[in-house]
């Protein structure tokens, strides 16, 4: 990570223009990983320029296989098969909670030990999650109080059924990624329903995933396939665009090869209950996920409520959508206690920056409620160090009265290195 830096976000007048946003983090990850247990060469256009994706590279390096990054920032991975070489260092997860928690799976069915290491923040993240799960599997695993660092040595797994207790992707994925590997079949039913790019990049890479409606099965000892591929633009980097158009009555923003996953496209149905007029102009399939162009223009704002299924797919765009529901007609989230275990506890870091704007704003245990209609005024805002944070708190300033400055911006280096200078080329000032 780079040495700390700041930010000032001057208001803006409208936001206008068209977009493409860095590929996916979420199948970045998930492609490098399983390029690693292919043999042979994989090719991602578009991989994500972020830290986070950069760390699963790191460590898929360590593990044995060649990785190289193309001057076009296309990524190579010559991938070994299932057997991965012992590392001679720990794998460094960096600041990516996806990294450590699905790389547990494959690492967990290897014949050697490796140890997970991470930032302050990961290290502070839960991951009995799947040391649970990977344990009935047959995995030896040591913790710190059930966070990593993490000693995980590499043994025979065998297939479970597994019904995980929070919603989560990452945790499904791992489950997916050790049952590709174990013996025997792996169910995994979830509480509502997550993120599926874990089985449709098994699915790309030549594995057979069955799926129903609230479980996923794999049969182990599957050999995958090398994949070239377009990896589409990261609907979660798009949301802090579609979000500061919507909150700019004369905004027209057009996003060009994004992400249009189901389980990942929650914030375009959010965005038009509230109001807002979004088009997809076009849209394909590619290997499984829907890519796509939309547009959005804003239209009257309407209040609005979030709980249940649709909090966990909207999990990662809930920060921006709260810092800048106050210029809307209110919005109220329930069910997402999971925002206080991410990169920072988004739940107390949405609210402590909101209030030094100047916003009314209830926390609950587990959401918030955003009355709408106010009015902000530039601040001081502490990003913990998270990215989405940093980002949220940069289009909330565009209609601030007066400058906002965002300490430890670098951070956005995480997912979108190059997200300040693609915001501001779509202002007017
Ligand atoms: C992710 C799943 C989500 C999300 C994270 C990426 C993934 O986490 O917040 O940014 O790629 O599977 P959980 O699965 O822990 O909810």
């Amino acid at each position: 990570m780079h040495a700390k830096e700041s930010v000032v976000i001057r208001p803006a007048r409208n936001l206008l223009g068209s977009i493409r946003v860095p590929g996916d983090k979420s199948i970045s990850h998930r492609y490098a990983m399983l390029a690693a247990l292919a043999a042979g060469r994989s090719r991602f256009e578009n991989y994500s320029p972020g830290a986070d994706c950069n760390s699963t590279l790191g460590c898929v390096r360590a593990l044995g296989c060649a990785v190289e990054r193309e001057e076009s920032g296309a990524v190579i991975i010559d991938g070994i098969g299932p057997l991965l070489h012992a590392p001679n260092t720990a794998l460094d997860c960096g600041n990516s909670g996806s990294t450590m928690r699905m790389l547990s799976g494959i690492v967990a069915a290897q014949t050697f030990t490796s140890e997970l290491i991470g930032d302050e923040s990961l290290s502070r993240r839960p991951m009995k999650r799947v040391m649970e799960p990977l344990r009935r599997m047959g995995a030896e695993i040591v913790a710190n109080n059930d966070c990593a660092p993490l000693s995980i040595s590499g043994t025979a797994l065998l297939g479970i059924t597994y019904r995980v207790p929070v919603a989560s992707a990452q945790v499904k994925t791992c489950l997916l990624f050790a049952g590709l590997l174990a013996d025997g079949q792996t169910t995994v039913e979830e509480p509502v329903a997550t993120r599926d790019h874990g089985e449709l990049a098994l699915r790309a890479f030549g594995a057979e995933v069955l799926r129903s409606r609230n479980s996923v099965t794999i049969a182990g000892g599957q050999a995958l396939h090398p994949l070239d591929a377009f990896i589409p633009g990261d609907s979660s980097s798009a949301a802090f665009f579609l979000c500061a158009a919507a909150i700019f009555p004369e905004s027209n923003l057009v996003i060009d090869g994004v992400l249009l996953n189901p389980t990942r496209s929650a914030l375009l149905d959010v965005l038009t209950a509230m109001g807002c007029r979004v088009s997809v102009l076009s849209v394909e399939e590619q290997h499984g996920e829907l890519v796509g162009t939309i547009s959005l223009v804003p239209g009257k704002s309407k209040p609005l409520e979030i709980s249940g299924a649709q909090t966990a797919l909207l999990i990662d765009e809930l920060p921006v959508l709260a810092a800048t529901a106050p210029y809307g007609a209110g919005l109220v989230v329930r069910d997402a206690g999971e925002l206080r275990v991410k990169e920072s506890d988004r739940l107390s870091a949405v609210t402590g920056n909101l209030e030094a704007m100047g916003a009314q704003v209830e926390q609950t245990a587990d959401g918030w409620r955003i009355p709408g209609g106010q009015k902000l005024h530039g601040a001081e805002i502490e990003s913990f160090g998270d990215h989405r944070i940093a980002m949220a708190f940069a289009v909330a300033a565009l209609r601030a009265e007066g400058d906002t400055l965002i300490h430890n911006s670098e951070c956005v280096a995480i997912s979108y290195p190059s997200f300040f200078a693609d915001l501001e080329k779509l202002l007017e000032r």
